[in-house]
Order: C-alpha cells, then structure tokens, then sequence
C-alpha cells in the first residue's frame, strides 16, 4: 500500500520525536511492503514565526488531501505573550477543519513501568487499560465567548446538539465492543443541561448495544474514582472539557506521559495522531525527550486509518521488547542510565 502522510512536527521536541517515528514508520513499511510519503507541515509556534498565523491555509489544504495527520506537538513561552494568537490554536483549527470529533487517549500502565504509577500498588494491581473517548469539535471549546462592551464580564458557552453527541457516544460504543464492553459516561448532569442530552441520547445509542454495561458518573465524581480505583473503568465517553482534564489525570496515574499516544478520527478512515504530551521547551534539541508516545500515535495511525493491524502490533511490540531489554529515556529511567530519542528510536527498530 501507498500513503501519504502529513507530518507536522511543530515546536520544542516536536521535530526530534517525529523524527523517530517516521524512522520506525519506514523500517515496518519496509518490512511489510508499504511506502509512506510524507509531506512537511508547518503549524503552532513555528509557523507565527515564518507566516504570522499558527495554522497557515496551506497546511490545513494539504492536511485535507492526505490519508493521515502525524503531529509531534505545539506551543512554548515564546509565543505566550503574543496579543490574540496562540500556537495552540492550531491544534483547534485542525481538529474543527479536518471534522475530527473523537478523540481517542488511552490510559495504559506498562508493566515494565509500574514502580513510575503515584499509585499503590494494591490500587493498580492486574494493571491499567483506559480508553478515553473524548469529543473534540464541541463544547465549551467551540462555543461562542467573549466580553462584555464594559469588559468586566466574560461568557464562554457549552453548547452540544444531539448529533454531536450521539456520533461520539457511537463511536465509544463501536470502541467498546472490541474491548470489555463497558461505558462510563462522564457529565455533570446534575448541573448541566447539555449534559442532561448526553444521558438522553445514550439511553438512545446503548439500547442498539445491549451487550455493553453503561454507566454515568457525575465529573467531579469520575476525577476521585479515577485514583480511588481506576481498574473500575474500560472506556470513558465525555465531553471536550472534561475529557480534556480527565486525560491528563489518567495520563498520570500511569506514571509515564511520555508514554501514550492519541487518536483524534472523523468519519471516514482520516484521522490525526499525536502523543498527549507536549512541546516540552526545557529538554527541546538535547536528544533527550521521549519518541514512544509519539511511535505509539504511528501503530495507531496504521490501526485506525490504515487498517494495518499487524503493522501496528508489530510497532507495539517492538516498544514492549525495548522496555523489557531496560531501554529507558530520562523521563522513565528512574534511577537507571538513560539513553536517547534516537537511540530509543534504533532500539525500536531492533525489535521490529
Ligand atoms: C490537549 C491540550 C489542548 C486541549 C490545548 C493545548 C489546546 O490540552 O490536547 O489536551 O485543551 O485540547
Ligand atoms: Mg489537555
């Protein structure tokens, strides 16, 4: 098979994970047969910097065009400052124009990591295997905001229709299916109105899947349960925000950022990966960040858009093989020597 790919590195240690993992891409292309094309795209930081805007026309245009998105990260406090433009609107910008409504963040504890897990040992016991489900085109994220004329109030406007909503809730039920068929929907219905739909049109969605065990839980709830006991949950629908804050409070409870990778997909086959970690300023051109959350986002590229599914075990395994030879970066060595992103990357590779 031929794909194209468009490859945004963006800023900080972007461009040196990505690096890695279009190394990794093209050693398992090479060993089953495929060629992946890949176009450079500017956006985030990078691209104020060259055209003023962080997410240039052209990027998104050849973005469209392309079988898949793979992004390393953007932002840093060289753009923090600028009136009215953000490098994270680039990743907004892409997420509306490429129509990319579910966001995928699993949460998995690896067990050649387990001592980095802040939780007990009794608390995590048999591992962790969390699906978030996020939307990402809705929601307070999307809705209208803005200042009063005097400036002295400001709104910003959750707003979801029952399409949304329910495209997202099937996508976690199709999800779901595949994995240990439970569903906890995450909202604040005793507050919320929008999240009042969501209940309404999951009692809908689920009565299609009766297989599947669904149950709700209220935010603030789901937050405390989340390190009370995490084993309790299999995938997690929520909306934008709180699968915003909900996805970094899993991440951690894993012990290992560095480590997990997301799927954000649409309709059809497209989809747009990238690790849930960030830019990461401090540790950017030293040769020193984490590239596996970022070749975890690649298996899922061909898993999801590409339907390669022995493609993506095989880079998954390879990841596995290298935890288990003790290959370790510094944000997981504990109190072991820590090697490189690109010797991570050649370690991946070996084990292919
Ligand atoms: C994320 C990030 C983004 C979000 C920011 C950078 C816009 O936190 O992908 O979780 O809030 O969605
Ligand atoms: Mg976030």
């Amino acid at each position: 098979m031929i794909k194209n790919i468009a490859v945004i590195p963006g800023d900080g240690i972007g461009e040196e994970v990505i690096a890695q993992t279009v190394r990794v891409l093209d050693a398992v292309g090479e060993k089953f047969g495929h060629k992946f094309n890949y176009t450079y795209l500017e956006a985030g930081g990078c691209a104020i910097d060259s055209t003023g805007k962080p997410l240039p026309e052209a990027t998104l245009e050849t973005c469209k065009k392309s079988d898949s998105v793979l992004l390393g990260a953007v932002g840093g406090p060289k753009w923090d400052h600028i009136p009215g433009i953000r490098p994270e609107q680039a990743l907004l910008g892409l997420r509306g124009g490429l129509g990319l409504f579910a966001n995928l963040r699993p949460a998995i504890m690896y067990d050649q990591l387990k001592e980095a897990c802040p939780l007990k040992e009794s608390i995590i016991d048999g591992g962790l295997d969390i699906m978030i489900v996020r939307e990402l085109t809705g929601g307070i994220y999307f809705g209208k905001s803005g200042r009063s004329e005097d400036g002295q109030s400001g709104y910003d406007v959750e707003e979801y229709s029952f399409y949304e909503i329910e495209r997202l809730l099937r996508q976690a039920a199709e999800i779901a299916m595949k994995r240990n068929k439970h569903v906890t929907v995450v909202d604040k219905a005793n507050i919320l109105e929008t999240s009042r739909m969501w209940r309404e049109c999951a009692a809908k969605v689920f009565a299609e899947y009766p297989d599947i065990k669904v149950d709700f839980l209220y935010v603030d709830n789901a937050s405390m349960q989340l390190v009370r006991n995490p084993r309790q949950f299999d995938v997690i629908a929520t909306s934008n925000i709180f699968g915003d804050i909900l996805s970094d409070e899993a991440s951690q409870i894993t012990g290992s950022i560095g480590m997990l990778p997301s799927a954000s997909l649409g309709e059809g086959s497209f989809g747009m990966y990238e690790p849930v970690h960030g830019s990461a300023p401090d540790i950017a051109g030293k040769n020193i960040a984490n590239p596996l959350a970022t070749i975890l986002s690649g298996a899922m590229m061909l898993r999801y858009s590409f339907g390669m599914q022995a493609e993506a075990d095989d880079i998954e395994a390879a990841v596995g093989k290298a935890l288990d030879a003790g290959y370790r970066t510094a944000d997981i060595a504990g109190g072991t020597t820590p090697i490189g992103t690109k010797e991570m990357g050649d370690a991946v590779i070996k084990y292919l």
